[in-house]
């Protein structure tokens, strides 16, 4: 077996076999391309795989989280904190409600929102009288975050959560499938093509109960209930009724088609990226490198497999160019939000949080996707010995 040179050149992406063709094939010979019966079938799987029967799909991860915020109520000036280590939508979509942003710091070890340090702000928060409305946890990487202790301050100091649990698909924590929704109040996935799976793009929020449902499934196309104009059923079959304000954020057929198949490949994918972590750790543990803590009694689904530096002597920047002139993917997640042009308007500054400060500037993403093989991670890991014997 010989390198597979091009999929190196990523950190993640997409795997395409013949059987997603056939179903977009299928698509594109049916008579609906949206709105058809695919997007029923697709979310039905992503209810199934999370034992939560109440999916609804849409367009992009950021669409859902913006659904997620919606249906639990927020409102102009509520507070909402976060972790600094993710994508900036998981702090966006609650901005443009006109919510205010504040961040906890990651544990160093899980690269999650820290418990403790979230404890020690709610404290101080309930001092002043600011405690948070909700707090949006992210598995970052695909690694479940404490649950347990984040929902029992949750009922301790009254915030509701949201798992924004883009990375996440197929994980689980402490035998509950991450979607189940046991913590929180929504979850969200995304279904960009260096996630778990893909619909090219794409998201789903699940929810906890059929009310929420239905008026994820009205505000996802315009505020028009989809129920109360089937049960208009006195009307003629072209009424439809808009009793809310709401968006576009429908999904195609063409793209559920893609995500009902891949779906069916997902555990699959699991597997292959936990080989792949396994190997990485084994044979990257001789570097100054450490990687992410995955909690006891948890599965990664392992959408990142991140490195950070321990070697003041080596330079991240230097691995990431090295990396690059040898034609091997990596990226860096994240530049913690905090620290985004945007957000440094709204006040924050270098230093408010060390944790995620630190792992940002020691941290690189290496290849892991499906289209991977053992041999692969071997040149990889040889480059990265290369690197790190030269000093
Ligand atoms: C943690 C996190 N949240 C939200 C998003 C937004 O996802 P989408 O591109 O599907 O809107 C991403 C995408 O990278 C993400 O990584």
């Amino acid at each position: 077996m010989s390198i597979n040179k091009k999929a190196l050149e990523f950190y993640s992406t997409q795997s395409i076999n013949e059987q997603d063709k056939e179903s977009i094939l299928e698509v594109l010979d049916s008579d609906y391309l949206s709105r058809g019966p695919k997007i029923q079938q697709f979310e039905q799987k992503l209810g199934k795989l999370c034992n939560n029967k109440y999916a609804v799909s849409v367009n992009s991860a950021t669409s859902a989280l913006q659904l997620a915020y919606e249906i639990n109520g927020i409102k102009k000036g509520d507070l909402v904190w976060t972790t600094p280590i993710t994508f900036v939508a998981t702090s966006n979509a609650a901005l443009l409600f006109g919510a205010k942003i504040d961040f906890v710091d990651i544990s160093p070890e899980t690269l999650n929102i820290c418990p403790t340090l979230l404890e020690k702000k709610l404290k101080k928060a309930e001092f002043h009288s600011r405690l948070p409305d909700f707090l949006t946890v992210v598995h970052f990487g695909g690694s479940p975050c404490n649950m347990k202790k984040l929902y029992d301050l949750s009922i301790k100091y009254d915030f509701k959560i949201i798992e924004d649990a883009s990375h996440a698909l197929g994980a689980s924590y402490k035998d509950k499938m991450i979607g189940e929704n046991n913590f929180s109040l929504a979850s969200v996935f995304s279904f960009h093509p260096v996630k778990m799976i893909t619909t090219g793009e794409g998201g789903a929020v699940l929810l906890n109960s059929e009310k929420d449902q239905i008026k994820a499934l009205s505000l996802r196309s315009h505020g028009i209930d989809p129920t109360k104009s089937l049960e208009i059923n006195k009307k003629p079959g072209w009424y439809y009724e808009q009793s809310e304000l709401g968006y576009n954020f429908r999904m195609s057929e063409l793209q559920a088609a893609l995500g009902s198949s891949q779906i069916e490949r997902l555990n699959q994918f699991i597997k292959k990226r936990n080989v792949l972590a396994k190997y990485y750790k084994k044979h990257l543990a001789v570097l100054p490198v450490k990687f992410q803590k995955i909690l006891p009694n948890c599965v990664s689904s392992y959408h990142l497999f991140t490195i950070e530096l321990t070697d003041k002597n080596f330079s991240r920047d230097e691995l990431y160019r090295f990396l690059k002139e040898n034609k091997i993917g990596c990226q860096v997640h994240y530049i913690p939000v905090h620290l985004q042009p945007y957000y440094k308007r709204q006040g924050f500054s270098d230093g408010m949080f060390r944790n995620a400060e630190n792992y940002f500037k020691n941290c690189l993403s290496l290849p892991l996707h499906q289209t991977l093989n053992e041999i692969d991670l071997q040149y990889v890991c040889n480059k990265l010995k290369d690197f790190f014997s030269k000093s």
